[in-house]
């Protein structure tokens, strides 16, 4: 859903919390009477903020107990162990499920009031208004600490406000929301709007997040190729040059549908910039929207806590369909790498390395988009190959790097166009090809960097011939089939891996690296052999790992799912895991026979397989919802988690009946009216009061 379009407004919405609170009342009083509606907190408390993101965080939350009696003063908390809470079954039930002594309360849900003006949310289908309101597909999303006078704060626990992206939308809408692009000095951002190749408008499909080490924040544009649309003819019209093939690169070949038809909402500009074919005389695009899809595809920089910073398109980071964005550890003196995955099939893995050096004073600046601009305008940018002894190279994207100025297919004009069509640039230096990178996340102790690889069905021990099927390989190692349910099978990789990097002795600017795979999602009865390498047990299985976040509290590896491979068995969820570390494991070799010639032997790299102690399943969500986003107070004490469009296996015939959608979540768990589901946040808490994933 391309909530992309309300993401700004929400932002702008919440800055007014955070900024300074004591002058915007408005959102104030939207939580406190939500709040109170709720019956969520015990006592009292001095802002609504305060009182969502202090007081629940650090006080034994009785989830849906009215009592407000105070509570009695707590025993002390036994001794803390990791992962000692009780394992969460898998699970249909259209509710979210989490282990016992947890509590999973929704704060924040599609459609709830933004501000005190707007309505209370029916969930009728009659609402509207969504200027103000939640919302639809929560996604990444992270938190920006406050300190009592409304500053930021890298450990408050009292006070802060969440950034959430919202991927997509239900009922779609267009954005006025302006940003810069950076486009260096190609003319590939050239059109009628930005004329200068500066400036385009909005941000699109805003999935994964990342937080920067100066306190702002990431989003990534994902899938956004599809909101576009070039009519046949129009390779023609562009005579045929090099920008065809970039389009068909990046999805949209000529013939190509938008996804929704905003092009056809109207004739003024807001529509027209939807349809990127060539239809002005000009030869750079400043009379059309040829190039209006230059402007997506990026990594988005937003100052969380101050409104009136213009968010930036970060282009040299590579223009793909970015998902999370996580750093390495800074280290004073040291560049900072940023690692991010390009979730389409057999896309590829990056990361970028400053070219700056860290510099601790940067961690709290005055400008905190200024120093985005010293870490991320100015470094280089590296495509990964995983080579088959479980050592690797990241490869450097740049003009003056001649396998990629000598691109026959493509030739780039200079830095900017390879930026823009990295993957591009990736396909020249034959970068490796992935099962679907998702959510990245550095591990807080060693640094190793791990990748969702959701899954993938186009992997094949004998692809066919002149298609998009590719061998397994070694990070990519397994094709199997799956049965769903009775009669449903799925080929390639339907349950997807982990997989884990460390950069050699270089750290963030090194070349060279060692990778295995962490965890290979499977069910626990599936072949131990070939498709359930990490032995996984029934409190552990899992399929298409998505979200991926550590925590810096615990340094728990929270791994969430998005799924639809297992769901004839349980709902989608998230585990808590202790990861070792590259290298734990062993080396595996797959075997594929093959018909009429030899058997395809594949060399992989599994982990050590988790024990009890080091790998849980922490939580289940609803009916047809994928678990994502994750982030938490500084003392681990309060985890948000988002659940995204539950009831989304609905099928179409029952649509107009809410009582007959897959979920009628939250408003089954008494969160708000209407039996509609609706895409929420939740805060999940530990009844005692101790940090989340302890015993
Ligand atoms: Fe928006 Fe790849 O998930
Ligand atoms: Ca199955
Ligand atoms: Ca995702």
């Amino acid at each position: 859903m391309n909530k992309a379009a309300d993401l700004p407004t929400e932002f702008i919405d919440t800055d007014e919390v955070d900024c300074n609170p004591s002058t915007h009342p408005d959102f104030d009083a939207v939580l406190e009477a939500r709040l109170s509606r709720r019956n969520v907190l015990r006592g009292s408390a001095g802002t609504a903020a305060a009182a969502l993101f202090g007081s629940l965080a650090v006080s034994a939350c009785g989830g849906g107990n009215d009592d407000p009696t105070p509570l009695p003063v707590a025993p002390a908390p036994p001794a803390e162990k990791l992962l000692g809470f009780p394992a969460v079954s898998k699970s249909l039930l259209d509710s979210v499920v989490v282990p016992a002594g947890y509590t999973a309360t929704p704060i924040y849900a599609l459609g709830d009031p933004l501000t005190s003006t707007a309505a209370a949310y029916k969930n009728d289908g009659t609402d509207s208004d969504f200027e103000n309101r939640s919302g639809d597909h929560h996604d990444g999303m992270e938190w920006f600490g406050l300190s009592a006078a409304g500053q930021p704060s890298a450990t408050s626990v009292d006070r802060g406000l969440l950034a959430v992206n919202h991927e997509a939308t239900t009922d779609e809408r267009l954005s006025s929301f302006f940003i810069h692009a950076d486009g260096g000095t190609t003319t590939l951002l050239i059109t009628k709007y930005s004329p200068t190749g500066t400036r385009t408008r909005g941000t699109l499909n805003n999935c994964g997040t990342g937080k920067t080490p100066w306190g702002t924040f990431l989003t990534g544009e994902e899938n956004w190729a599809g909101y576009f649309t070039r009519p046949v003819g129009d390779d023609a019209a562009r005579g045929g040059d090099k920008s065809a093939t970039a389009l068909r690169r990046y999805g949209r070949g000529e013939g190509a549908a938008s996804r929704h038809g905003w092009e056809t909402g109207g004739i003024a500009d807001k529509y027209a910039r939807w349809n990127i074919s060539k239809i002005g005389a000009s030869t750079d695009g400043s009379d059309d929207y040829r190039n209006e899809l230059n402007g997506m595809g990026y990594v988005v920089e937003v100052d969380a806590y101050d409104k009136s910073k213009v968010a930036r398109k970060r282009s040299a980071l590579g223009r793909f369909a970015h998902e999370s964005a996580s750093f390495s550890k800074p280290v004073a003196g040291q560049p900072l790498a940023l690692y991010m995955g390009d979730d389409s099939r057999n896309e590829y893995i990056y990361k970028w390395v400053s070219a700056a050096n860290w510099d601790a004073a940067d961690a709290n600046p005055a400008d905190r988009m200024a120093v985005g601009n010293k870490y991320l305008d100015n470094g280089k940018l590296y495509v990964a190959r995983f080579d088959a002894a479980g050592s690797g190279q990241w490869l450097e994207l740049s003009f003056s790097n001649p396998v990629v100025a000598a691109f026959a297919t493509y030739p780039f004009a200079d830095q900017a166009d390879v930026s823009i069509h990295s993957r591009l640039a990736a396909d020249a230096l034959g970068a490796t090809r992935m099962d679907r990178p998702e959510w990245c996340g550095v591990h807080p102790a060693n640094g190793e960097i791990y990748f969702s690889l959701t899954n993938n069905s186009n992997r094949r021990a004998v692809p066919t011939p002149g298609g998009s099927q590719l061998e397994p390989d070694s990070a990519n190692p397994r094709a199997y089939t799956d049965i769903k349910g009775m009669s449903t099978s799925q080929s390639g990789n339907p349950n997807g891996h982990i997989l884990r990097v460390k950069d050699g002795a270089a750290g963030p600017a090194a070349l060279s690296f060692t990778w295995d795979v962490y965890l290979f999602g499977a069910e626990a009865s599936a072949a131990p052999g070939a498709v359930n390498l990490s032995s996984l047990t029934g409190d552990q299985d899992f399929s298409s790992p998505d979200g991926l976040v550590f925590s810096p509290s615990t340094g728990i590896c929270w791994v969430q799912t998005d799924d639809g491979a297992f769901t004839d068995v349980t709902n989608c969820m998230m585990l808590a895991a202790l990861p070792g570390q590259v290298g734990d494991g062993k080396k595996v070799t797959l075997s594929y026979p093959r018909t009429g010639q030899a058997a395809l032997a594949v060399e992989t790299y599994v982990g050590k397989a988790p024990t009890v102690d080091t790998l849980k399943r922490f939580l289940v969500g609803p009916v047809g919802c994928e678990i994502t986003g994750l982030c938490e107070t500084p003392d681990g004490k309060a985890l948000f988690v988002n659940i995204q469009h539950p009831g989304e296996n609905t099928v179409q015939a029952n649509l107009a009946d809410p009582t007959l959608y897959t979920s009628q979540w939250p408003g089954n768990a008494g969160y708000g009216v209407g039996k509609r589901p609706r895409s929420a946040t939740i805060v999940i808490t530990k009844n005692d009061g101790g940090r989340v994933g302890s015993l």
